[in-house]
């Protein structure tokens, strides 16, 4: 352990910066052995600071050499700057100057992929949040807003295409013959948003004809044989532009819009203002190489980062702690994008899923923030489903709230009077206030509260009357730093169903209609629904209208109602999701109880209904059938016994597999799909309840089912039915209980023979790692150790490292290991990575974060290696991720 520890910030300290940059001119002469950075910052005091004579203080990073500092051209002699901490401050200045700074670094030797770094054979940039610093000196915060000019010096015969933010200004040559390029980017912005790249890339270009008729020059760059792979992004590139326009009224603002994507790199992508940078797994594209539900997630990431030009860059964010301001409200945009491409509902039954499954985990454990967090010791650890998907159904709820139009109005207001600054969540709130006249001064404590609210709901009917009451109770839970918390105003969207499913129109507050918006804003509040005959069915929180856990007592022929008839597809999934917790939460217990196991036989008969039912969208189907997931079954246990919920997962799938083989082996062959791949909302549906159903019947031990997968696995001619083929095998239980996992099964031939004719393509080798490092076997932990081994391996680049530890993660047999080896395993690597890439290190970290929550047996010995980590010298991304944990 450290001497110190480091110390965290917070929200309530924020002053605005006492200097601004007007403008920031940098040059960048590229090297392989050490780049010279030379920056010429224009700078003033901020007349908002006030007078002061206090130093100027500007961020840096031990990794950043200092040649030297002039101030309006003069050198600046040593007793007049010191460097402190990171930090270079100069003593005395002007009211306006330019100083100069010249800085050296070595972007090959970066391993945090932090400010300037090399991936493959070319140079590129990552700045948000704080990376700029590891570049040169500067006042590295979001609401210091300049206009950039980039100057880039290299030999051209290896780093060809040189790019920067903006316009390209000029070409020419130094002195030394090496090439130069100048970029100027006129819109002021924070320096996170400064990107830079140089290689040796092929380009793809296109155009779009924006709203007012102005060309856009669109670009997408990759290394040259990854360039056959941007079709797909190019196209979705394009109608997230068309989008924004027509959904939110803005049109793009220069004249060129490039994308690069880059092997290296800790997160999905980038919004850097005109030059996007991705990691190359949420771009490249195509059938062979690309599964169903990649090439949906390339089309969001595409459109979210397009998104940010205006929700983020535009205007943008005051302080990290207002990170929600442009994520939150992008994700939400980008969520509604694909919902119009696709299916809405099927679009909204994934993001919610993962919400309640991910986020509510988070918000449960010791990491638990409020959407605008009021301290962090290391920013990097706030990005978080938190601030983005939380942060998108807060969006979501406004939006609720409001209704469309004055949504979009109070959207053009922020956008109209924020344009070009650095605002808060509460300018947001503001806009969306002014500009419809809703009160929001209560809903504004979603932004400050943590926890997921409890919302309980009972009923009462009343016969003479007719009348229909719930009552409904909100309740959150204290978390780490908040003990005690106040009601929130929680829409809650409600309607009524008849005993045969039909649609009930009821009134509240003299409002006739059979779908009403409730506002949930005491800790205890009736409705009242009146004019109605017999009791009715609610069906509750439609469309998941707040990030809340609802608990109403639903019988099961209630939930067999709402699946079947509710006129709310989300709620319909919903119902038969409760169904299938309802069993499996008996299950489990049965399994932790050591008892034999067994089921209800209601529930078999509701999926056969589900099975034969044509009228219903397969994709829903194929959703319904994937049972909840071992993770989202582990958030609702306390204590979580993992070997527990495997099994009653796999006894479910199991006998429904046994009771339906001939059903699920129809629908197999119903879904086959004629004709060359496209990645359309109806061929994804097809595919994925195809592929379910194939799942379902290798699992009922037919032989030839197990042919049919062998047979999909050879002759797929696309990568969604090949790796579906070859997952469904490896995760077979039936098939691997009798073939037993050694290294000769079938399982192991399968997954060599994959390798085998992918290993020169290194997003599907990505895949791969991943499966092999998830199977549940003796052997996992040992198949584990192997993979890091292996020649596709490479603890340098993050994909792989989340490819192998997050597919290891989800082995319950690998990583629960009883002797506690497993998570002995996973902090080595956290160890490993501490200080190469600590990011990457402090992610890893997660599973570990919900210790207390586990069985005590293992509870105890995944707390053992926080200890064990926590006692190491540790960058501030771990330490913060260990220490809260252990606190
Ligand atoms: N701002 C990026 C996004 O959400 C995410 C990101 C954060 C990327 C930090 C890199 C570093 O679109
Ligand atoms: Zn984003």
């Amino acid at each position: 352990m450290k001497e110190s520890q480091p110390s965290a910030i917070y929200l309530k300290d924020y002053k605005v910066p006492p200097f601004l940059i007007d403008k920031t001119e940098l040059t960048f002469d590229l090297d392989e052995a050490t780049t010279i950075v030379t920056s010429r910052l224009h700078m003033r005091r901020n007349p908002a600071f006030g007078k002061s004579t206090a130093p100027l203080i500007l961020d840096g990073g031990e990794d950043v050499k200092l040649i030297g500092v002039a101030m309006d051209d003069y050198p600046l002699p040593a007793e007049e700057y010191r460097i402190s901490e990171d930090k270079l401050i100069i003593t005395a200045t002007a009211d306006e100057f330019i100083l100069t700074c010249e800085t050296l670094i070595e972007p090959q030797n970066n391993t945090r992929l932090e400010g300037l770094y090399r991936s493959s054979s070319m140079f590129c940039t990552q700045c948000e949040a704080e990376g700029f610093r590891h570049i040169t000196y500067y006042l590295d915060r979001p609401d210091v807003m300049s206009v950039f000019t980039t100057t880039i010096i290299a030999d051209e015969s290896r780093y060809p295409v040189m790019l920067s933010n903006g316009n390209e200004v000029e070409r020419g040559k130094t002195d030394e013959g090496k090439t130069l390029v100048v970029w100027h980017d006129p819109f002021p912005k924070p320096a996170y948003l400064f990107a830079l790249v140089a290689g040796d890339l092929a380009v793809k270009n296109d155009v779009f004809t924006t709203q007012s008729q102005r060309d856009i020059t669109l670009q997408i760059f990759t290394e040259s044989h990854n360039i056959d792979k941007v079709d797909y992004a190019m196209e979705a590139l394009k109608r997230s532009m068309r989008w924004d326009e027509e959904a939110y009224g803005r049109e793009y603002d220069l004249d060129v819009f490039m994308i690069v994507a880059v092997d290296d790199f800790n997160m999905g992508a980038m919004e850097n203002k005109g030059l996007n940078i991705f990691n190359s797994s949420c771009l490249l594209a195509s059938p062979e190489t690309t599964t169903d539900d990649t090439y949906l997630r390339v089309e969001a990431i595409v459109a979210h980062e397009y998104f940010h030009n205006w929700s983020g860059n535009r205007v943008t964010c005051r302080d990290w702690f207002q990170l929600s301001l442009k994520e939150g409200f992008t994700v939400f945009r980008d969520q509604t994008f694909s919902a119009d491409m696709h299916s809405a509902t099927v679009k909204r039954v994934e993001d919610v899923s993962f919400l309640k499954t991910a986020q509510f985990a988070e918000d449960a454990g010791p990491m638990a923030h409020p959407v605008r967090p009021s301290s962090f010791i290391e920013i990097s650890n706030f990005y978080t489903l938190t601030v983005y998907e939380k942060g998108a159904e807060i969006v979501r709820m406004i939006h609720t709230l409001l209704g469309a139009e004055k949504f979009r109005a109070g959207s053009d207001l922020y956008f109209d009077r924020h344009d070009g600054q650095a605002v808060t969540c509460d300018d947001f709130l503001a806009a969306m206030q002014d500009a419809s006249g809703v009160d929001l001064s209560q809903f504004k404590r979603w932004y400050s509260q943590a926890g997921t609210p409890v919302v309980i709901v009972t009923d009462a009917f009343d016969e003479e009357s007719g009348t229909y009451r719930l009552t409904m109770k909100q309740d959150t839970a204290a978390t780490p730093a908040q003990p005690t918390k106040l009601p929130l105003h929680i829409p809650v969207r409600v309607g009524l169903l008849d005993e045969q499913g039909a649609a009930l129109s009821a009134t509240v507050n003299g409002i006739a209609a059979d779908d009403h918006v409730l506002h949930l804003t005491d800790s205890e509040q009736v409705f009242e629904f009146t004019g109605l005959t017999s009791r009715p069915v609610p069906s509750l929180l439609r469309g998941f209208s707040a990030p809340v856990k609802l608990r109403y007592d639903y019988s099961a022929a209630d939930l067999l109602l709402l699946m079947s008839a509710d006129s709310d597809g989300f709620n319909r999934w919903s119902a038969a999701q409760q169904l299938a917790v309802n069993e499996l939460t008996s299950l489990i217990d049965q399994a932790i109880k050591g008892d034999d196991l067994s089921i209800d036989s209601q529930l078999i008969h509701g999926y056969k209904t589900l099975l034969n039912d044509a009228s219903l969208d397969p994709a829903m189907v194929a959703l319904i059938l994937a049972l909840p997931s071992q993770a989202y079954l582990s958030e609702l246990a306390n204590p979580i016994y993992p070997a527990a919920i495997k099994q009653a997962r796999q006894y479910l799938k199991t006998q429904l597999a046994g009771a339906l083989s001939t059903d699920f082996e129809r629908v197999y062959h119903e879904h086959k799909i004629q004709g060359a791949y496209q990645a359309t909302a109806q061929d994804i549906a097809h595919r994925s309840l195809k592929n379910m159903a194939l799942s379902y019947w290798l699992e009922s031990g037919s032989e030839l089912a197990q042919q049919t997968v062998i047979t999909q696995f050879e002759s797929a001619d696309n990568m969604t039915d090949q790796f579906a083929a070859l997952s469904i095998y490896v995760n077979s239980i039936s098939v691997n209980s009798i073939a037993v996992n050694t290294q000769h099964s079938k399982a192991a031939e399968l997954l060599a023979a994959f390798y085998e004719q992918w290993q020169s393509e290194p997003l599907v080798v990505n895949k791969w790692l991943m499966l092999s490092a998830s199977q549940e076997n003796d052997n996992a932990l040992a198949t584990v150790k192997t993979l890091m081994e292996h020649p596709a391996f490479d603890l340098k680049n993050p994909n792989k490292v989340r490819s192998v530890l997050g597919g290891f993660g989800q082995s319950v047999s690998g990583f629960h290991k009883a002797d506690g080896s497993g998570y002995q395993f996973l902090a080595d690597q956290i160890i490993l990575l501490n200080k190469r890439n600590p990011q990457i290190a402090s992610r890893l970290c997660t599973p570990l974060t919900r210790w207390k929550k586990l069985q005590p047996e293992l509870s105890a010995k995944m707390k053992a290696e926080l200890e064990r980590i926590l006692a190491e010298d540790l960058s501030k991304d771990v330490y913060e991720v260990v220490s809260k944990s252990l606190a």
